[in-house]
């Protein structure tokens, strides 16, 4: 019997829509897996009772399927389903990692990947790889048709997750079909600064690369109150605010110094709107682990 907790993580990051993802130190799933004849699902914790435990329905029985490894797993969500926070995505990943190891079937951390994401598939209807890529890997990653490439950081970040409901679908459907060479430019310059904050460790670098000017201000009109977080979040020094994935977690990037103070700010300008919101205070952090 393996246990593994794999992390929530934050995809697109502005301007590396469908590519670019972080793996969050905080909140993650947990999952336990053991040896059985066929595939059996039970899942407790947060937003359990809008998860199937048929494994033909459930992230994790499409990943058991994929890798032949039939097992009894216990799923506990630390990671709230329909958040923006790669919920399905850190169940996917932790299955992939612990029944990999469970039944040694030797693939790297990067095989895993796409296996994760066809697991993902199962709920979310496309395979996207870039919150199952830093939920594996951790770390920042740059996920790609031909596979990941992964920068180690420990950027701060504040994650706010109001009690509002974005489907997925909805959030893809409203992704503009065109993008104007400004646009283009725009994106490139936003997603190479991203990167190099990544790598020199920088979060002002990082905030600067969060820029978008195509996918997040559609997506925005979903959030109430989402242009007064980001004035609220930068006004208290963050160094660049976005949605977390297809939302509605908002997400800045920020220094330790601020990182309090930030949270609050983001916080009460929810609670202005009457929304109920939850922050994490939290940092890019490690892929799953195996206890
Ligand atoms: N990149 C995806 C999106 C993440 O923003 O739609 C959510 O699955």
């Amino acid at each position: 019997m393996l246990t593994v907790r794999a992390p929530a993580t934050s995809a697109n990051l502005g301007s590396g829509f469908d590519v670019f993802g972080v793996a969050l130190g905080r909140p993650a799933d947990v999952i336990r897996v053991e040896r059985a004849d066929r595939t059996t699902i039970d899942v407790r914790g947060v937003g359990s009772e809008y998860i199937p435990e048929d494994p033909e329905k459930n992230t994790v029985g499409a990943v058991a399927e994929a890798l032949d490894a039939p097992a009894h797993i216990t799923i506990d969500k630390g990671v709230r389903p329909a958040s923006g926070l790669g919920s399905s995505a850190a169940s996917a990943a932790a299955a992939a990692v612990g029944l990999n190891e469970l039944y040694d079937r030797g693939l790297s951390r990067e095989e895993l990947v796409p296996i994760a994401a066809e697991g993902e598939a199962v709920v979310s209807g496309t395979a996207h790889a870039d919150n199952v890529a830093p939920s594996i890997i951790g770390g920042f990653t740059i996920a790609r048709e031909d596979g990941v490439t992964g920068i180690d950081a420990a950027i701060p970040l504040v994650a706010v997750l109001p009690e509002i409901v974005v489907s997925t679908r909805d959030a893809r459907r409203v992704v503009p079909e065109t993008a104007t060479v400004e646009q283009l430019v725009e994106t490139v310059a936003n997603a190479a600064t991203l990167t190099a904050g990544m790598a020199r460790n920088d979060p002002r670098l990082v905030g600067r690369g969060m820029g978008d000017s195509v996918v997040t201000p559609a997506r925005a009109k979903l959030i109430d109150g989402y242009n007064e977080v980001c004035t609220a979040a930068m006004a208290a020094g963050a160094a660049g605010v976005t949605i977390s994935g297809a939302g509605p977690t908002v997400i800045a990037a920020c220094t330790d110094h601020d990182r309090r103070r930030v949270a609050n700010a983001m916080l009460d300008a929810f609670e202005d709107r009457g929304t109920d919101a939850r922050a994490y205070q939290t940092r890019v952090g490690r892929g799953a682990e195996v206890f």
